[in-house]
C-alpha cells in the first residue's frame, strides 16, 4: 500500500562547518527517504539551514564578518556536503530565503490575531549556543553554565512579546498522552511528559536587541525569536500560507521530524503548540537520537576527540560511503547514545566484506562454475533447506517492520544476518562436494536456487543502507528493482533459468594508512 512520507532534519546552523553529528542526523533521514521511496511512498525529504540567531551574530563577529556572508558561505559547505554524501534530499530550505521569511511572518501575525502572543518582559537565563531559555532551576543545578557546551549562561532583561504557551499545555500533553508513538523513544518521551506535568511558561518569542533575524510583523522593531522561525521551517518549505501550497496540503502532517536528544523539548512542546494554535496538526512522530561519543567519551574540540568532516572524509575514501552509511546505523540501538571507535569501523567493514560480500562472491562463482551461469530450478526441500526457506520468505515483512518502528540498527543488521545464514548453509551443505558427483545434481540444484532467492533477498533489504552496493550486488546478479516497489520485489523469486553476471567484489580490501 502506498502512502505519502513526509521526513526532515533539524535545520543546521550554519555557523561553523558541518561535522559527525549533522552527518548521523541525516544519513539517518536518507536512509529512511530512501525506504519509503523504493516502498513506492510518495516521499518528501526536507533539510536545510537555521541562520538567523544571537550564535550566528557572535561566530560571525567572531570571525569579522556579517552574519549572511558566514551564512552564505557555510550553508553552502552544508548544501554541497550533502550532494558528495548522495543524500537524496528533494529540497533544502534556508531561513533566510524570502519564501521563509514571508512564510514565518504570516505565522506570526496569525497567532497576533488569534490574540495568542501579548507584550510583557523577560527577566531569565538564557544558553546561546543552544538558543535556548533556562528556568532558575535548571540555570542552578548547572552552576548558571550550558548543560551542552559548559558556556556560561546569559542573564536577560528585556521588553519581549510572549507566546501564550501555557493555553496549549493542556493540548499538548493530552496529544502526547493519546499518541504514544508521537515522541519516540519511549523513554525520551517520558521525560518531556514529568517537564510538561511539572507545569511551563509562557514563551518569549522576540528579542528587541537582536537584528539578525525576521522583524515582528506587528513590530518591526522586535525580532522574532529563532527557534519559532526555524521550526516553521517544516511548513514555510511546503508553501505553507503561499498562493502555492500544494506540498503542504500532500504531506502535511510531517510523518517524521527527525532530531538529536538535545533539541526534543523544542519539536515535542513548543512545535506542537505553534500547530496547534494555527489549526494545524502536529506531526505524527518525533524522533529522537542520541549523542555520538569518541571511544566512550564526550566529543569535544579540546579534547581532539572530534569527528569532523576531514576525519569523515578519510573513512569515506577508505572504505567508501556506504561503509559510513552501514557503521552509523549499525553501531548502537537507535535513540541510545552512539559510540565512534576506528576499531568498530574497521569491524562494520570486515561483517559488510565477509559476510554479505562474501556470500554474493560465492554464489555467483559456483552458479558459474557448476551451471554456466544459469539458475537451475530447487529440488525436494530438505529440513536444513527449509529453515533458510523460512528464513528468506519471512524477511521482507521483518524489514518492514523494523523501518516502520525506526528500528535503524536493525533494518542494517537484519540483511546481514540472513547473509551470514547463507554463508551457514552453503558451509554445511557443501555444495563444492556434490558438484563432484553426477548423482548429486539436484541437490546441488536446490542449495544453487535457495542461496540464490536469499542473496537476492539480502540485496533488496540493503537498498536503503547501502544504495550504492546493494545495486551494484543487484546488478552482478543480474536482478533489476526497476518498475517494481520494493515490497513487489520481497515478494519475487529469481526464475529458473535466470541468468547470473559476473562476479566483482563489492568490498575490496583495504589498508588504512596509521593515523
Ligand atoms: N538549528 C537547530 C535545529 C533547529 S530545527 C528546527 C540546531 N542546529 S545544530 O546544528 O546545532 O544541530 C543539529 C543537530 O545535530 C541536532 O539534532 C543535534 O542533536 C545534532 N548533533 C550535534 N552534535 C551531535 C553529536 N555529537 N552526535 C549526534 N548528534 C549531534 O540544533
Amino acid at each position: 500500500m502506498s502512502d505519502t512520507f513526509y521526513i526532515t532534519t533539524p535545520i543546521y546552523y550554519p555557523n561553523a562547518d558541518p561535522h559527525l553529528g549533522h552527518v548521523y542526523t541525516t544519513i539517518a533521514a536518507d536512509t529512511l527517504a530512501r525506504f519509503h521511496r523504493l516502498r513506492g511512498d510518495e516521499t518528501w525529504f526536507l533539510t536545510g539551514t537555521d541562520e538567523h540567531g544571537i550564535k550566528m551574530v557572535k561566530s560571525a563577529a567572531a570571525l569579522n564578518v556579517e552574519p549572511g556572508v558566514l551564512s552564505d558561505r557555510v550553508a553552502a559547505v552544508f548544501r554541497d556536503l550533502w550532494k558528495e554524501l548522495k543524500i537524496t534530499n528533494d529540497d533544502f530550505i534556508r531561513t533566510t530565503e524570502p519564501r521563509h521569511k514571508v512564510g514565518v511572518s504570516r505565522i506570526v501575525e496569525k497567532l497576533v490575531a488569534n490574540g495568542d502572543i501579548y507584550l510583557g518582559a523577560y527577566e531569565g537565563w538564557y544558553d546561546e549556543g543552544q538558543e535556548e531559555f533556562v528556568t532558575e532551576t535548571d540555570a542552578k543545578a548547572h552552576e548558571y553554565k550550558s548543560a551542552i557546551s559548559g558556556r556560561p549562561l546569559t542573564r536577560y532583561k528585556e521588553s519581549t512579546y510572549f507566546f501564550k504557551l501555557s493555553k496549549y499545555v493542556p493540548r499538548v500533553l493530552e496529544y502526547i498522552e493519546a499518541h504514544p508513538g508521537f515522541v519516540q523513544p519511549e523513554s525520551r518521551r517520558n521525560e518531556v511528559l514529568s517537564k510538561l506535568r511539572a507545569g511551563v511558561d509562557d514563551l518569549s518569542i522576540s528579542r528587541a536587541t537582536l537584528k539578525w533575524g525576521i522583524a515582528m510583523p506587528n513590530d518591526p522593531q522586535h525580532t522574532v525569536y529563532v527557534w519559532i522561525d526555524a521550526l516553521s521551517n517544516y511548513i514555510t518549505a511546503l508553501g505553507h500560507g503561499s498562493a502555492d501550497d500544494a506540498l503542504m496540503k500532500k504531506f502535511w502532517p510531517a510523518n517524521v521530524h527527525l532530531i538529536g536528544k538535545d533539541i526534543l523539548w523544542f519539536h515535542a512542546v513548543y512545535w506542537p503548540a505553534m500547530l496547534l494554535a494555527l489549526g494545524l496538526e502536529p506531526p505524527r512522530v518525533v524522533l529522537a537520537h542520541g549523542w555520538f561519543t569518541t571511544d566512550g567519551r564526550k566529543q569535544s574540540k579540546s579534547l581532539g576527540n572530534f569527528i569532523d568532516l576531514e576525519k569523515l572524509r578519510t573513512k569515506i575514501a577508505t572504505y567508501g560511503l556506504d561503509a559510513l552509511r552501514y557503521f552509523l546505523l549499525r553501531t548502537t540501538t537507535f535513540g541510545a547514545d552512539p559510540d565512534w571507535s576506528d576499531a568498530d569501523f574497521a569491524k562494520a567493514y570486515k561483517e559488510l566484506k565477509n559476510v554479505v560480500g562474501n556470500c554474493l562472491n560465492r554464489l555467483l562463482v559456483m552458479v558459474g562454475k557448476y551451471r554456466n551461469g544459469v539458475l537451475p530450478a530447487a529440488g525436494p526441500a530438505e529440513d536444513i533447506d527449509r529453515h533458510l526457506i523460512e528464513q528468506t520468505r519471512g524477511f521482507g515483512e521483518q524489514i518492514e517492520r523494523a523501518y516502520a518502528r525506526f528500528e535503524l540498527q536493525q533494518c542494517a543488521m537484519l540483511p546481514v544476518e540472513l547473509a551470514r545464514a547463507v554463508n551457514g548453509y552453503i558451509d554445511a551443505t557443501e555444495p563444492f562436494k556434490l558438484q563432484k558427483d553426477p548423482a548429486k545434481k539436484e541437490r546441488l540444484d536446490t542449495i544453487l536456487n535457495l542461496s540464490a532467492q536469499a542473496v537476492y533477498q539480502v540485496l533488496l533489504g540493503l537498498l536503503p543502507i547501502l544504495p550504492e552496493k546493494a545495486a551494484e550486488g543487484l546488478r552482478q546478479l543480474n536482478a533489476p528493482i526497476e518498475g517494481k516497489t520494493l515490497p513487489q520485489l520481497f515478494a519475487t523469486n529469481l526464475a529458473a533459468g535466470h541468468q547470473t553476471g559476473a562476479p566483482h567484489g563489492l568490498f575490496p580490501d583495504v589498508l588504512e594508512k596509521p593515523a
